[in-house]
């Protein structure tokens, strides 16, 4: 396994991204492409912009990745692709090149589950982590709360009925007139660093549901009614309002984290219960995704998690949000195990898909 190089193609939303990784868990090279300025300009993934995006720069990520790992493709021992969930037009992008190397090198392609990925990758991080395990993956179009009892053998434990918390922390920060080229959360959780939690007062979702699923729609709608009624204008940016307008939107930040966090808080300690009912052996929480890469998020969960007993396993945030690397490393996992496809004929044509 140790000897094992496989190269990770991961474009199911709007970041074009590409890694290598070999068999012992070593990151040989990670590139990531994102469309911030895409994001900033139309307050979301449109899906016919982010696939041109990743056509344009596809080639180029793939190759650096290649490169920085000092390798040519046919050094490769299989190419991993993430084939769903995801935008349709721009998981096709990626699955083309993943394709088009394999057929070319005659490698063995492995297609990857976007949110396997995202819980896989701790094992990458944390390398003595075994199964079982728990895993809440939270990421703007997913809020799900598993039990991995081993590879390809997951238990759902719960999920959003609505909207994922990555979601509701784009929209909020769009609406509270913040930088949304790195996605929204980050900007969200710096500004929420400033605001007092308890300024506003937002009810915790699916306080009546005793089940592990997620609802961050009337969150959101909440948060909206708020900032109308402080009549904050989004068209002005943070930048350039007042030092009491940015006082009330820092408000607003940090109450809406508070729930949306506590929500998750919730969710997980119902869910260690449920699952220490099916797996009494469990001892690690993984939290991943990109809203795990929030400083507020890990230390909130980080106590749920000791509360019951339990480890936490973050991987670094670079790894939490979309990255190649957690693709190429679950693509490790199934090759090992014999799943893979064989590698498509060399004269495949491109518009096969
Ligand atoms: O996993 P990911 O990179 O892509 C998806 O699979 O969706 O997650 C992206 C989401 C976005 O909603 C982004 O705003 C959020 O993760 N995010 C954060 C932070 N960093 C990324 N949310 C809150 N705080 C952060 N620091
Ligand atoms: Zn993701």
């Amino acid at each position: 396994k140790d000897d094992l190089v496989v190269l990770g193609i991961e474009t199911s939303c709007d970041d074009t991204a590409a890694a290598v990784v070999r068999g012992n868990g070593e990151i040989l090279s990670q590139v990531v492409s994102s469309q911030g300025d895409l994001l900033a300009q139309y307050g979301g993934v449109a899906p016919k912009m982010a696939e041109e995006a990743h056509s344009q720069v596809i080639d180029q990520v793939v190759q650096e990745a290649l490169d920085k790992a000092n390798l040519t493709a046919r050094n490769l021992s299989a190419v991993a692709v993430t084939i769903g969930p995801g935008l349709s037009l721009c998981l096709r992008v990626g699955v083309r090149k993943a394709r088009k190397i394999a057929g070319s090198f005659n490698v063995p392609i492995v297609g990857i589950h976007h949110m396997e990925a995202h819980a896989l990758v701790a094992r990458l991080s944390e390398r003595q982590l075994q199964f079982p395990f728990m895993a809440l993956l939270i990421s703007g179009g997913h809020n799900l709360l598993i039990l991995a009892h081993d590879l390809g053998h997951y238990i759902q434990l719960g999920t959003t009925i609505d909207d994922a918390i990555g979601e509701a922390y784009d929209k909020t920060a769009k609406w509270l007139g913040l930088d949304m080229r790195t996605g929204g959360g980050p900007a969200l959780e710096e500004l929420a660093r400033e605001g007092d939690a308890e300024s506003v007062r937002f009810s915790t979702p699916m306080k009546q549901h005793r089940d592990c699923n997620f609802s961050y729609a009337g969150l959101k709608t909440q948060v909206r009614l708020a900032i109308e009624s402080k009549n904050i204008n989004a068209e002005i940016p943070i930048s350039s309002a007042s030092s009491q307008d940015r006082r009330s939107r820092a408000d607003i930040a940090a109450s809406f984290q508070q729930v949306a966090v506590l929500h998750l808080e919730e969710r997980c300690d119902r869910a260690i219960e449920w699952a220490r009912k099916i797996e009494p052996s469990i001892k690690h929480l993984v939290v991943s995704g990109g809203v795990a890469s929030n400083q507020y998020v890990r230390a909130r969960l980080d106590h749920v998690v000791k509360k019951n007993s339990l480890q936490l396993v973050c991987p670094p945030p670079k790894l939490c949000t979309d990255n190649g690397a957690m693709v190429a490393w679950t693509g490790i996992e199934h090759f090992c195990m014999g799943r893979f496809d064989p590698p498509p004929p060399a004269d495949e044509p491109e518009d096969y898909m």
